[in-house]
């Protein structure tokens, strides 16, 4: 590992939460999103019912937290966002997978942030109960007003407005920085979230009918564990929800102070975004008990379980009937529009982070230059009346074949090619209170990669059979794996662009032996500017 002792007093300290409280709320506020809400209830319906936990707390013990710590090992220990860290551990192939984890928060936010504007918009519609008695077709035709075709250029205002003041707003909290933007936003927006959402359950479990829905998410359908298709759902799951392998935390673990227990922190995030994710599908199936027992039917006879349909199509049809749909509305959009808001900030973080260390650029420009193009990117795709089939689109590929590929290359990298596992299971032991040894190292560096490597070939092999929702073949080549394509074009482009200093005038902190043993445990924490970059 290159090491120097080399220090820039010309450059900045890093930017740091203020203690381990900031960190960890911000973590979970990156982790809860609308993986949770929107995604969970319906993937866990879908795959299996309650057997669907067995898969679930697996791919959460073997590779959910194992990951998580993998990023937080490597964000905290080489101290930056994903392409400096990686470049400091792994060299330039290192750099690259940073810079494809980048291009997949690039490709996630600009849709992400289009979820976010429709649930803002509705959280205001549900105080008139706007949709009136036909949610689906309000959805569909007056609100997004879709089109048949692939692509155009015919905004509608109803979404381009929310949608342009949903980046403002994520724009101006990133550019006012880590402390006073992120970490501030994070400790407002969390316990509102918590509050409005456990009261949301709470009034959702007393409804008439709820005791079957949750009867509907928990009966065990164990023939399912049977199928690889569940446990791939599993996994997926895990990663898009706990917000790992793409950047995010090991961006955030960046800003963790050299001295800082690292690995109780990941315990405490993991877990809590899973207790979040197991409340939202209570809060979610009991709500949709109360709607089939109005309707006279079984859960399991009820349309439009998962996804966008769940949100915005089947939950606000359920409020519409339901006595006080309108605070029960504002409490679900309410919710959604909060854990989305401090999701996509942690993603366009990354990108922010990435730009900011590698060319020295101020966070403001950034945020404002950068983050400007993006949102346009966003506004054009999402904005108009083509944008529901490319949101679709995009987020299947930028998870299950991005997110997962990322995984899998990250990891053989640095454990098989840098062969990093003692002295990241080093740094982690060297400072935390919860220690990480040879499970870990076998989880990350054998369990992951198989299984993540077998999931990314069934899902290739699935994804080149039929085509994905049935859309146009020619439509998911350019936008499906076009975007793919783009994400590696981008991630070698700006890998082989010049560094504003020196990524590796660094000295990683403490100073470890071959076998990850502290060699030097009176050595002093160096001081943040001891690296050419912040
Ligand atoms: N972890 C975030 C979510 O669940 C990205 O939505």
């Amino acid at each position: 590992m290159p090491q120097s002792t080399t220090v820039s007093s010309a450059t900045q300290p890093r930017a740091e939460w203020t203690g381990q409280i900031g960190f960890i709320v911000s973590a979970i506020g990156s982790a809860v999103g609308l993986g949770n809400i929107w995604r969970f209830p319906g993937v866990a319906y879908e795959n299996g019912g309650g057997a669907f936990l067995i898969p679930y707390i697996v791919a959460l013990l073997t590779a959910g937290i194992p990951i998580l710590f993998l990023d937080y090992a490597i964000g905290h220990r080489f101290r930056g966002s994903a392409p400096l860290a990686l470049r400091r551990l792994a060299g330039r192939l290192g750099e690259g997978i940073g810079w494809f984890q980048v291009m997949i928060c690039v490709f996630i936010a600009v849709y992400y942030t289009a979820v976010l504007a429709w649930a803002a918009s509705y959280f205001v519609f549900s105080f008139d109960l706007r949709w009136g008695a036909d949610a689906q077709g309000f959805f569909v035709g007056e609100y997004l007003r879709v089109s048949e075709a692939s692509f155009t250029l015919d905004f509608v205002p109803a979404v381009l407005i929310p949608l342009v003041l949903m980046w403002v707003i994520t724009l101006v909290v990133l550019g006012a920085g880590v402390v006073k933007g992120v970490q501030r936003v994070n400790m407002i927006a969390m316990p509102l979230l918590v509050v409005g959402f456990l009261v949301l359950v709470i009034r959702a479990l007393f409804l008439p009918g709820a005791a079957d829905g949750l009867n509907a998410l928990f009966t065990p359908d164990f023939a399912a564990l049977a199928d690889p298709g569940v446990w791939v759902a599993a996994y997926s799951q895990i990663f898009f929800s706990l917000s790992v392998a793409f950047g995010i935390m090991m961006t955030y673990a960046s800003y963790r102070k050299r001295r800082s227990n690292m690995t109780t922190p990941g315990l405490v995030v993991a877990f809590a975004n899973s207790s979040f994710e197991i409340l939202a599908g209570i809060g979610v199936f009991a709500t949709l008990g109360f709607f089939a027992y109005q309707q006279g039917v079984a859960v399991g006879e009820l349309e439009g379980l998962t996804g966008v349909g769940l949100a915005f199509m089947t939950f606000p049809a359920i409020v519409a009937e339901m006595p006080g749909g309108p605070v029960f509305g504002a409490l679900f959009f309410g919710s959604l529009t909060l854990a989305a808001l401090t999701s996509l900030i942690s993603i366009l973080e990354v990108v922010f982070a990435g730009v900011i260390d590698k060319f020295g650029i101020r966070r403001k420009t950034a945020a404002y230059g950068l983050g400007g193009v993006l949102a346009l990117i966003s506004l054009l795709l999402f904005g108009t009346t083509s944008g529901l089939i490319a949101l679709d689109t995009i987020d299947n590929w930028a998870n299950n074949i991005g997110i997962v590929a990322s995984a899998v290359v990250m990891s053989v990298t640095v454990l098989w090619i840098r062969r990093a596992g003692r002295e990241l299971s080093g740094h982690l032991s060297a400072l935390s209170t919860f220690r990480v040894g040879r499970i870990w190292l076998l989880l990350v560096s054998v369990l992951g990669p198989v299984v993540l490597g077998y999931m990314l070939v069934a899902t290739v092999i699935d994804l080149s059979g039929s085509p994905y929702g049935g859309y146009d073949p020619g439509y998911l080549l350019i936008v499906g794996w076009g975007s793919v394509l783009l994400m590696i074009v981008g991630s070698v482009v700006l890998t082989a662009l010049p560094w504003r200093s020196d990524p590796l005038a660094f000295t990683p902190w403490p100073a470890l032996d071959r076998a990850g043993a502290v060699v030097a445990p009176r050595s002093p924490e160096p001081n943040d500017n001891a690296g050419g970059v912040r």
